[in-house]
């Protein structure tokens, strides 16, 4: 069976899209699937906090093997790959660029798609670490994918940017992946004490309602996500304990009954 492609999106910086990848990674990985992690983000914060550290990342650019080189000067995203689990297509910086260097005669906004297609066969779950802007690589990124998964900081801005984004995922519903669903909102950063943040998760369930968007339990606001990043690991895995991880795998067990188009 191919992959399922989930994009992990959301045009707000630090709502939690990376911490997401993570810890969804890692939920599905204890499940036994076989997983490849996309950075599709320049500022490369999943190839780091996946363990590729930034003398490393130049040295991958000097060989053309970050996914830059995959989008703009055709090499095979199987060449990209670093083996793992979960297995990582890394980025740098140079990234940015592709915005304006991507050409192809089938489109601009699903070159992502057509190059992810021999890898689908390798793994279970591809998931792709989407930058912090409506652009043309989160284009790509909800043109290739099955499902998407929003993680949403609850706090009034981030919840403000939702309605636009799922504006995006229907655009390129209609236009260009027909078949393109939401798994859910993940309300991530929650503090589980402070009365406006219940507020602001209410406020949310409310604003996606009438799309029948599932609005996920939330995740707590620990430092432990950040200690776990620091490490190189899954908060998931390295402190189990902490009030909401789990909602990972509740979130990985909705992933995995997407269809796959
Ligand atoms: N549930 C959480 N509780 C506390 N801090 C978190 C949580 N999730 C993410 N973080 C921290 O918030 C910051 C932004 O998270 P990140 O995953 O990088 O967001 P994004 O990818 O959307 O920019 C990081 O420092 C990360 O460690
Ligand atoms: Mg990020």
């Amino acid at each position: 069976m191919p992959a399922i492609i989930v994009a992990v999106a959301n045009q707000k910086g630090g709502v939690g899209k990376t911490t997401s990848t993570v810890n969804l990674a890692r939920a599905l990985i204890e499940t036994g699937k076989r997983v490849l992690v996309v950075d599709c983000d320049p500022q490369s914060s999943l190839s780091i906090v996946t363990g590729v550290d930034p003398q490393a990342l130049r040295r991958l650019e000097e060989q053309g093997k970050t996914l830059y080189y995959g989008l703009v000067k055709d090499v095979p995203l199987a060449e990209l790959v670093i083996e793992g689990s979960p297995a990582l297509i890394p980025a740098s910086i140079r990234l940015a660029n592709a915005e304006t260097e991507i050409v192809s005669p089938f489109g601009v906004a699903s070159i992502l798609k057509e190059k992810l297609e021999p890898l689908r066969e390798q793994f279970d779950v591809i998931l792709i670490d989407c930058p912090p802007t409506l652009s043309l690589l989160t284009v790509n990124a909800l043109t290739a994918a099955n499902t998407v998964v929003i993680p949403c900081k609850t706090d009034y801005l981030s919840i403000m940017g939702v309605p636009l984004l799922i504006d995006t995922i229907e655009n390129v519903r209609r236009r260009a992946n027909p078949g393109l669903s939401v798994t859910g909102i993940l309300p991530t950063l929650y503090n589980a004490r402070a009365n406006h943040d219940a507020e602001v998760l209410n406020e949310l369930r409310n604003a996606v309602a009438h799309k029948r968007i599932e609005v996920f339990p939330p995740v707590n606001r620990s430092t432990a996500f950040d200690k776990a990043n620091a490490e190189g690991r899954a908060a998931l895995e390295l402190f189990p304990e902490t009030p909401g991880v789990d909602q990972y795998r509740l979130v990985a067990a909705r992933v995995l009954g997407e269809r796959r188009g």
